[in-house]
């Protein structure tokens, strides 16, 4: 790597390129460089609890953007932002009161807990904790919802029970007469939300791949019985192409189905989008043809018709609802762990530049007052159009390390050579080519670079 910036397109020599193999490594990048802290850390955290940092929220805000926008986007899928707590009978209509269960199992000497259906037979065949490996030490697996519960008022009795919702989808359909009817839309429409959903996981953790809080990013599309299967065909294609879109590769996702005995409750057929983490294939998006399943349900538990007239066909019928839904901490760990790379003596996050937290890093070359003038306006230039940030400490090379590792695509200098004829030096992260181009041209070559910008 050139320490000073070059006036021709130059690269490095190649170094082997390293990806991630334990979640360790980028745990301690997202800590030391603000991605993401322990909760309440000071008080010595709390149960798989994470909060994001300055470049987290970045990160999270570009990924939910580009989420939103590839839906509602679309003249066919409307918005909404449902409240967290809901009436308490949705949730004896949507089936999460009754089968939102996991079979937990506790060791009666470490007081380890397991869920019944994660664990290896051959334990359970033993009746031996995997984790004191005790013998006869295992309950029976009990049935344990997964539901948060708290209290609406100030009476902390059954009659002021809610829920803190398991899923943001119920918060759908509960709207779709009001969505369908004020946006003044036809089936087959949708409508898409994003928002928190919390769980009380038996075995939360890996990180931030499965915690108690977290964010989904869901859509139910409603469509006329009979065109389900060729609709939920079309979403598991078009969701796919939303992954490769923000640059996760294609050989760490896959497809898997569901078979009989995997299928939701709700669920008539399901598919589910797999990332390959460091601890194997995950989940990271679930595609799910829900029948009728759960407007049927609010309409006998409402006792509220929810029927949509068809008025080409001069029909009645209950809409079919195709589901995405897609963990917004989950693809973002994908996301993390997609683009981080061990190369030489550098660590570099080789995001997607629309999802990367900064996109411009400038630089001055050196500080000293004949350069400042300059970079203070191309700075305040970029700025403008970019999301970037400023940096005068240390050599170059450390500079350009110090963004390599948050994932900033593009680092600008400003040198002796630069100022009279109002050039800068643009390093790309990717291949660590630097180029001389005029000041006046910066902020159209990123947005070619970045429009054409595809994972190395
Ligand atoms: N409305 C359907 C639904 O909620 P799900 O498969 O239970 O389906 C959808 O969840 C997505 O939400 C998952 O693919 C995953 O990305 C994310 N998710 C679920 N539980 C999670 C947890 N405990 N922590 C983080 N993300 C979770």
């Amino acid at each position: 790597m050139n320490d000073t910036p070059s006036t021709n397109a130059s690269a490095s020599a190649p170094v082997e390129s390293k990806e991630l193999t334990a979640f360790a490594d980028l745990v301690s990048l997202c800590k030391r460089r603000g991605f993401i802290f322990p909760s309440s850390e000071i008080y010595g955290g709390i149960g798989s609890c994470w909060d994001y940092g300055p470049l987290g929220v970045e990160l999270k805000l570009n990924l939910k953007e580009a989420w939103w926008r590839e839906m509602t986007n679309r003249d066919d899928v409307e918005g909404v932002d449902a409240s967290i707590l809901m009436h308490p009978r949705v949730w004896e209509a949507s089936g999460h009161v009754e089968g939102f269960v996991d079979p937990l199992i506790d060791c009666k000497n470490c007081k380890s807990r397991f869920r019944a259906d994660k664990l290896d037979p051959e334990f359970l065949k033993k009746n031996q904790c995997p984790e004191c490996e005790k013998f006869g030490t295992l309950t029976e697996p009990r049935q344990f919802n997964l539901m948060f519960k708290t209290h609406m008022g100030p009476l902390e009795d059954s009659s002021a029970l809610v829920y803190l919702r398991p899923e943001t989808a119920q918060g759908i359909f509960v709207n779709f007469e009001n969505v369908q009817q004020t946006a003044r839309q036809k089936v087959p429409f949708g409508i898409a939300q994003i928002g928190k959903a919390f769980r009380n996981e038996i075995t939360p953790g890996n990180f931030i791949f499965r915690t108690r809080e977290f964010e989904q990013m869901e859509m139910q599309f409603f469509v006329k019985p009979g065109t389900d299967m060729e609709w939920f065909e079309k979403w598991k294609q078009m969701r796919v192409d939303w992954h490769y879109g923000i640059g996760l590769r294609a050989k760490k996702l896959r497809f898997h189905q569901h078979g009989p005995g995997e299928l939701a409750h709700y669920a008539k057929a399901a598919f589910d989008v797999e990332y390959e983490f460091p601890i194997g294939w995950q989940e990271i998006e679930g595609i799910h043809n829900r029948s009728d399943f759960d407007l049927r349900r609010h309409q006998e538990f409402s006792s509220k018709k929810l029927e949509y007239f068809d008025e080409a066909a001069k029909e009645k019928y209950l809409p079919y609802v195709i589901e995405t839904s897609v963990g917004c901490d989950r693809v973002l760990l994908a996301t993390l762990c997609d683009a981080y790379r061990l190369e030489g003596e550098r660590t570099v996050l080789k995001l997607h530049p629309k999802l990367a937290p900064y996109k411009v890093a400038v630089f001055p070359l050196m500080k000293k007052p004949e350069l400042l003038e300059m970079t203070d306006k191309v700075y305040a230039d970029v700025k403008k159009h970019y999301r970037a940030t400023y940096d005068e400490s240390g050599t170059i090379g450390k500079r350009y390390r110090r963004q390599d590792e948050i994932g900033t695509p593009f680092c600008v200098t400003i040198d002796y050579d630069g100022v009279p004829n109002n050039t800068v030096t643009i390093r790309e992260r990717d291949g660590m080519t630097q180029e001389r181009i005029s000041a006046d041209k910066l902020v159209s070559y990123i947005h070619d670079k970045m429009a054409n910008w595809k994972p190395v």
